[in-house]
């Protein structure tokens, strides 16, 4: 089969090795309308335009210190396009400040018909057109997320196949765009199954997900995997320490992820903001092989009180900055192994 030429996989690989640069991770702020608005009804900010714009701005624009563990951030279509009090686009802010613009490009989930409530991730048709614009306007990687749930008879070989499939497409249309590809497959915490069986099923789908990415073809060295921890699901009953999770984490990884992926970013997922750091810090210290850069791309681990100082109300702002930047740099820590907790 053909290959991408040399030029764009120079492109792709500067790109993906400079977004997990050492002690650097992304922030995850690509929450679409309809999510940011649980975040801030949480703390009862008003779901405006104006509202997600300036929530976007104070990040964006956070002290410089945030600019010493944060190389990317992931924004939502509407973001890419807004801009500054004073006029400038997020996107030239970022650049400005050495952080790599991204974009979300997956529309959601839906249900795969015949199956246990089992999904699938929409948003291939046009995907093409839209990844050639959004490297016009300015972004460099982008984010699509496959879900998959443990049951009983869950996640189903078809949920698996069908999944693993639609990501490797993706990043195969990324990648002929010149945008790096993120490769999320989250396996939800929802249920009551122990850490072991979280192990059994991320590996069985990073496995089907490595094949699907080879038989499209695509440029591991350009890519990175955006994955969940190894984590007891929500309602387990049987306790784990942060270190079974670090441990069972690292094995799952080294088991299944080539080592040609520059680097692996974790999702919170749901966990509190220290223990997100807790863990990042343990599995960078874990005993096994690691040849990938582990770091990570957090959401709600992030932004959670930075989102509570702010309030909706300008004059918290510079608050809630600081608030926003003393975790991205516990995170950036955690992700060299240098956080103690
Ligand atoms: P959380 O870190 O809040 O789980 O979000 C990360 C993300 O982008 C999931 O797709």
């Amino acid at each position: 089969y053909l290959e991408l030429s040399a030029g764009l996989q120079k492109q792709l690989t500067e790109t993906a090795n400079a977004i997990v640069r050492d002690g650097h991770g992304l922030l995850a702020a690509d929450e679409s309308s309809g999510t940011i608005e649980k975040r801030f009804s949480k703390v009862g900010i008003e779901n405006t335009e104006e509202n997600r714009r300036a929530y976007r701005e104070l990040l964006f624009t956070a002290p410089q210190e945030v600019t010493d563990s944060i190389s990317a951030v992931i924004l939502f279509h509407e973001t890419v396009y807004q801009k500054t009090k004073e006029g400038v686009l997020f996107v030239d802010i970022l650049k400005k400040r050495n952080i790599i613009p991204g974009i979300k490009t997956d529309k959601g989930v839906v249900k795969l018909s015949c199956t246990n409530s089992e999904t699938t991730t929409q948003g291939l048709d046009d995907l093409d057109n839209r990844c050639a614009q959004y490297y016009k306007d300015g972004c460099r990687f982008s984010k699509w997320r496959n879900t998959l749930y443990i049951g009983p008879l869950t996640p189903s070989s078809i949920a698996i196949q069908d999944n693993a499939n639609v990501l490797a497409r993706y990043a195969s249309i990324c990648q002929a765009n010149g945008i790096v590809p993120i490769v999320e497959p989250e396996v939800m915490t929802d249920g009551d199954h122990d850490l072991e069986t979280c192990e059994q099923v991320t590996t069985d789908v990073l496995v089907a997900l490595y094949k699907a990415l080879r038989d499209h073809h695509v440029y591991l060295e350009g890519s990175l995997l955006k994955v969940n921890m190894i984590l007891p699901g929500a309602d387990c009953k049987k306790k784990y320490s942060p270190q079974d999770v670090a441990e069972a984490t690292v094995r799952c990884l080294s088991r299944s992820v080539p080592a040609a992926v520059p680097g692996i970013v974790f999702l919170s997922g749901g966990q509190s903001e220290l223990d997100s750091t807790n863990h990042l810090d343990l599995i960078n210290k874990a005993p096994g092989r690691k040849p990938w850069k582990l770091s990570f791309s957090y959401g709600r681990a992030l932004q959670a009180s930075a989102i509570a100082a702010w309030n909706g109300k300008a004059e918290n702002v510079s608050q809630a900055q600081e608030v926003f930047s003393i975790r991205a740099k516990m995170n950036g820590l955690a992700s060299t192994g240098k956080y103690n907790k």
